[in-house]
């Protein structure tokens, strides 16, 4: 029988201090219980089990917050747990986000020796001013630092940068990159700094504290930056994803490519197929709601939604867009069931074309401009879906 690749995230809330400019659900708390942490990821992970069934893994992701202070001890538990229940694909990756802070680094062999193969470094910038402006609670020595100790313990590693940042000049980026490079792996992520609502930076920037760099210095940047990474052996694959050939993130991927993944822990998200349909599930976002819900229910199971028509499109479409390889006819009508050209008439996708944005044969894909343009272009695409149920 064959087996369907799973994605499996787990995400751990907690970090040593919360960024302003960061959204994601990541707490700070003083103490936290390990033992009942661990019980309870256990648990969320084993409320899975039976929907699971079939499926083989393909990749893991400790996500967060800050995945790198988790006590190795979980992550252990977490793994074996893992291949005590499932079929594991033999070139499984199992990704862990880590903070360059001196803490955690010292951890990085122990991740390393139980079955970590793959370190994502939350570096952000590898200068001292702009990780003072993002309030980072770790210095550029520190980034170095735990650049160096990944190299030795993780062949296969990528480091995160925040780029178009206030002050900062396109000379100084292209600097700031071009240095970073000479100490990257495979792999880099990219992000154009964004303001997110309720975010200390949100108010600072409403409040006229900074002033966000307009449409067109931010497109500047974008495109040096792809343009430049193309021209150095790393080109995108995503929006904000660089790599070698082959070293592309796997977990991601799956997201991108719309595939089934399950997420534990508080506030992950899932998609996954059950008996031919899709849903969406969701654990409760605060970890005090979420260890509250699985010692009573056994499961962290916030809501499962049956996601069908429109909304599956809009889903697959927002998903795949972000890659830069292309989708044919046949890849759409596997993933969503439907003929795409039945519910977004083809001469939507023939004026996307007519101005530089998309190309449709020999498969869908944006073009660099429609890359730049990602969120007009999908905002256009999905108003003119033909409406069903
Ligand atoms: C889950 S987050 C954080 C992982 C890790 N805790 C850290 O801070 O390094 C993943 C990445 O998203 C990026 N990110 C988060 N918020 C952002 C924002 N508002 N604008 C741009 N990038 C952001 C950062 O580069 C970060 O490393
Ligand atoms: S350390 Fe990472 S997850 Fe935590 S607040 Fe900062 S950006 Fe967010």
């Amino acid at each position: 029988m064959i087996q369907k690749p799973l994605a499996l995230y787990i995400h751990w809330p907690f970090c040593l201090s919360k960024c302003p400019y960061c959204d994601f659900n990541s707490h700070v708390r003083e103490s936290i219980d390990v033992e009942q942490w661990k019980k309870n990821l256990l648990q969320d992970l084993k409320s899975f089990q039976e929907s699971t069934k079939g499926f083989e893994v393909s990749s893991i992701f400790f996500g967060g917050g800050t995945p790198s202070l988790m006590p190795p001890s979980i992550v252990e538990a977490l793994l074996k747990e893992i291949s005590d229940t499932y079929p594991i694909a033999p070139q499984v990756e199992i990704t862990l986000e880590a903070n360059p802070n001196s803490v955690e680094t010292k951890n990085f062999e122990t991740l390393s020796k139980i079955g970590i193969n793959r370190l994502s470094l939350g570096i952000q910038s590898l200068v001292e001013e702009n990780l003072r402006f993002l309030g980072r609670s770790h210095s550029r020595q520190e980034a170095l630092k735990a650049i160096e100790i990944s190299d030795r313990f993780f062949k296969n590693r990528s480091f995160d940068l925040i780029y178009t940042l206030p002050h900062q000049s396109l000379t100084a980026w292209q600097e700031e990159l071009e240095s970073s490079l000479l100490l990257a792996g495979p792999h880099l992520s990219l992000y154009q700094l964004t303001i997110e609502e309720g975010t200390p930076f949100y108010l600072a920037a409403s409040r006229k504290d900074f002033l966000m760099p307009s449409n067109e210095k931010s497109a500047h940047f974008f495109e040096w930056t792809h343009t430049f990474m193309k021209e150095s052996g790393y080109p995108a694959y995503e929006v904000s994803n660089f790599a070698r050939l082959g070293k592309e993130c796997r977990h991601n991927k799956h997201y991108w490519l719309y595939d089934d993944y399950i997420g534990i822990g508080p506030g992950a998200h899932s998609r996954l197929t059950i008996e031919g349909k899709k849903y969406a599930i969701r654990r409760h976002r605060s970890p005090e709601k979420w260890m509250e819900m699985v010692e009573k229910n056994q499961s962290g199971l916030h809501e499962q939604i049956f996601i069908e028509g429109s909304t599956l499109i809009e889903e697959y479409l927002m998903m795949r867009l972000r890659l830069l390889e292309g989708f044919s006819l046949e890849e759409f009508w596997a993933k969503t069931g439907y003929n795409l050209f039945d519910v977004i008439p083809e001469k939507i996708f023939q004026k996307l074309e007519q101005e530089g944005l998309l190309r449709i044969i020999p498969e869908i894909e944006l073009t660099f401009e429609g890359l730049k343009k990602l969120n007009s272009i999908l905002t256009f695409l999905l108003g003119n879906r033909i409406l069903f149920k």
